[in-house]
C-alpha cells in the first residue's frame, strides 16, 4: 500500500537527516536563476522527475528543522502519523467551513480539541478550533474579548467607544499583538507595557497599577495576555496572579501558551501551568510542542456566546444554521474555507497515546535540563529561567553573532540569538526534536566550549 513506500521514504529521511548539514549556504540569487533555467512552464515536465528535484532544494537549500542538533524557534521534529494525515488531508480535501460537507472530519476536530479542551480545564460547552497559527489564536482572543467588553464594537467599531481600549501585556509577549492591535483598528499603542521580574514574568503589581492609571485617565482597559511559555526565554507569567486580578477589574485574562500549552498534558509538566484553567480564552499550537507540521493552531474559548458573536455571518449562499447542537465551523473563527487541520493531531494522539506524547515532552524537558547543566559545568552562564527546555547562555567577552555564524557554518548545531530583557545578547537553544538524545547535547556543549576557548 502506498502508505508503507510513505513511511519508508519518512524513515530513511530521518535517519539520514542527523548526516547532513543543519545550514544551508546558499544566495537568493542562486536559488532564483536555478528555478528560472529550469521552470518557464512552458511545457510539461514528468512528476518524478520534479518531485525529485524539489526534494533535492529542500536537502540543500533549508535549515534542517527535523535534525536533532536544530535547537531553534519552537519548530518541531514530526512524528510519521502527522506527515500521513497531512498527505490524508489533502488527498480529500474536505472543507471544514461547513458541517454538513465534512461531517467525519468536523467531527475528528470537535473530538480531539474536546480533549486538550478538558485537560486546559475549560467547560464542556467551551468554544475550540483550528487557526492557521498562534497568530491567529491570539487575533481571535482580541477580537472576541473586544466584542464582550464592547457589545457595540461590532455594529459601530471602536469610534463610537468615547475612549480607547487597552491591552496589558510584557515586552516578552509575542509580536503578534502589536500586528493585531494594528489589524484590529485599536491602534499599537493600545498595548500597554507591564513590568517584569528578573525572571522576565509579568509583574502583578504593576499591572494593578497600570489598569488604575489608565481607568483614571479615561482609557479603557479589557483584557491582559499572560505568556505561558515566552518566545525568547520560555518564561511562564504568574497566571494564577493575574487571573485575580482580572477578575478583580473585569478584564479578559487571555493565556498565550502556543508553546507551554502541550506542558498541560503531562502529569510531571502541567504544574507549571497553574492558573491557565482560569483563562477567558488560550492560544495552543499544536505545530509547535505536539509536533505536528505546520500550521495548526488552536483557539479555546469558555464563551462560546460571544465566541459566536464576533464570528457571526450571514450569507444567501450559506447554509442556514442547523438545529441541534451543531454549529458550523466558519461561525465560530476568522477563516471560512479551511483544511483539515486536525487530522494531524488526532492521528498522532491516536498513534502514541496520551501517555505516548507526554512522553515525547518529557524528554524533551529533560534535554533542557542536560544542557542546561553541561553548559554551567563548561562555564558558561544562564540567563533565563524556566522549567521549560529552552535555555539562553552567554559567556564572558562572547561576540555572539560571530560565534552563532561559526557554529552554524562549522554544522554543530543551529541556535539563535536573543535580546535578554531586551539589551544582553545571549545564545538562544531550544530543544524541538524529540530525537534529539544526550550524546547530541554533549557533543554540541564540547564543541562550542572549544570553538570559545
Ligand atoms: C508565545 C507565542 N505566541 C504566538 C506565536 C505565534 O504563533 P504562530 O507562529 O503559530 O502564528 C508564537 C510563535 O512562535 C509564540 O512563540
Amino acid at each position: 500500500m502506498v502508505f508503507s513506500q510513505l513511511k519508508d521514504v519518512f524513515e530513511t529521511l530521518q535517519s539520514d537527516i542527523p548526516n547532513w548539514p543543519i545550514t544551508p549556504c546558499v544566495r537568493v540569487e542562486e536559488i532564483q536563476s536555478y528555478l528560472r533555467s529550469r521552470y518557464d512552464f512552458t511545457q510539461a515536465l514528468p512528476l518524478d522527475q520534479v518531485v525529485s528535484d524539489v526534494e533535492k532544494m529542500l536537502r540543500s537549500w533549508q535549515v534542517q528543522i527535523t535534525h536533532p542538533r536544530y535547537f531553534g524557534l519552537f519548530n518541531p521534529s514530526v512524528t510519521f502519523a502527522s506527515v500521513l494525515a497531512d498527505t490524508l488531508a489533502a488527498m480529500y480535501n474536505p472543507q471544514l467551513a461547513a458541517w454538513r460537507t465534512s461531517p467525519a472530519a468536523n467531527e475528528i476536530e470537535r473530538h480531539t480539541l474536546s480533549w486538550l479542551s478538558a485537560k486546559f480545564g475549560m467547560p464542556l460547552h467551551a468554544s475550540a478550533t483550528f487557526t492557521s497559527g498562534g497568530a491567529e489564536a491570539n487575533l481571535s482572543a482580541v477580537v472576541v474579548a473586544l466584542t464582550r467588553a464592547f457589545p457595540e464594537y461590532g455594529e459601530e467599531g471602536l469610534h463610537r467607544l468615547g475612549g480607547c481600549p487597552t491591552i496589558y501585556l510584557t515586552r516578552e509577549s509575542h509580536h503578534s499583538f502589536n500586528k493585531i492591535a494594528h489589524i484590529t483598528g485599536l491602534g499599537r499603542r493600545a498595548l500597554r507595557t507591564v513590568a517584569t521580574d528578573y525572571n522576565l514574568k509579568m509583574d502583578p503589581a504593576d499591572l494593578s497599577t497600570q489598569v488604575t492609571q489608565d481607568r483614571q485617565n479615561g482609557f479603557l482597559p479589557f483584557m491582559v495576555t499572560g505568556t505561558a511559555g515566552t518566545t525568547a526565554a520560555g518564561a511562564i507569567d504568574p497566571l494564577r496572579d493575574l487571573s485575580t486580578i482580572c477578575r478583580r477589574e473585569n478584564l479578559w485574562f487571555h493565556v498565550d501558551a502556543a508553546w507551554g500549552g502541550a506542558a498541560v498534558i503531562s502529569p510531571l509538566l502541567k504544574i507549571h501551568l497553574a492558573g491557565i484553567e482560569t483563562a477567558d480564552s488560550i492560544t495552543c499550537d499544536a505545530h509547535k510542542w505536539f509536533s505536528v507540521p505546520m500550521g495548526a493552531g488552536m483557539f479555546f474559548c469558555r464563551h462560546a456566546d460571544v465566541v459566536a458573536e464576533a464570528f457571526r455571518a450571514d450569507a444567501p449562499y450559506m447554509p442556514r444554521k442547523m438545529a441541534g447542537p451543531v454549529n458550523d465551523p466558519y461561525t465560530s473563527s476568522v477563516q471560512w474555507s479551511r483544511r483539515f487541520i486536525g487530522l494531524k493531531l488526532f492521528l498522532a494522539l491516536a498513534r502514541y497515546g496520551e501517555s505516548g506524547y507526554a512522553g515525547m515532552i518529557e524528554h524533551q524537558t529533560k534535554m533542557g535540563d542536560v544542557l542546561r547543566e553541561s553548559l554551567q559545568k563548561a562555564g558558561w552562564r544562564i540567563v533565563n529561567r524556566t522549567p521549560l527546555p529552552l535555555v539562553c547562555f552567554t559567556r564572558e567577552g562572547l561576540d555572539t553573532s560571530a560565534f552563532l555564524a561559526e557554529l552554524q557554518s562549522r554544522q554543530i548545531a543551529w541556535m539563535s540569538e536573543v535580546r535578554i530583557g531586551g539589551d544582553t545578547p545571549a545564545l538562544r537553544a531550544c530543544i524541538t526534536s524529540f530525537r534529539t538524545t544526550e550524546a547530541d547535547i554533549d557533543w554540541v556543549v564540547s564543541e562550542m566550549s572549544r570553538l570559545a576557548a
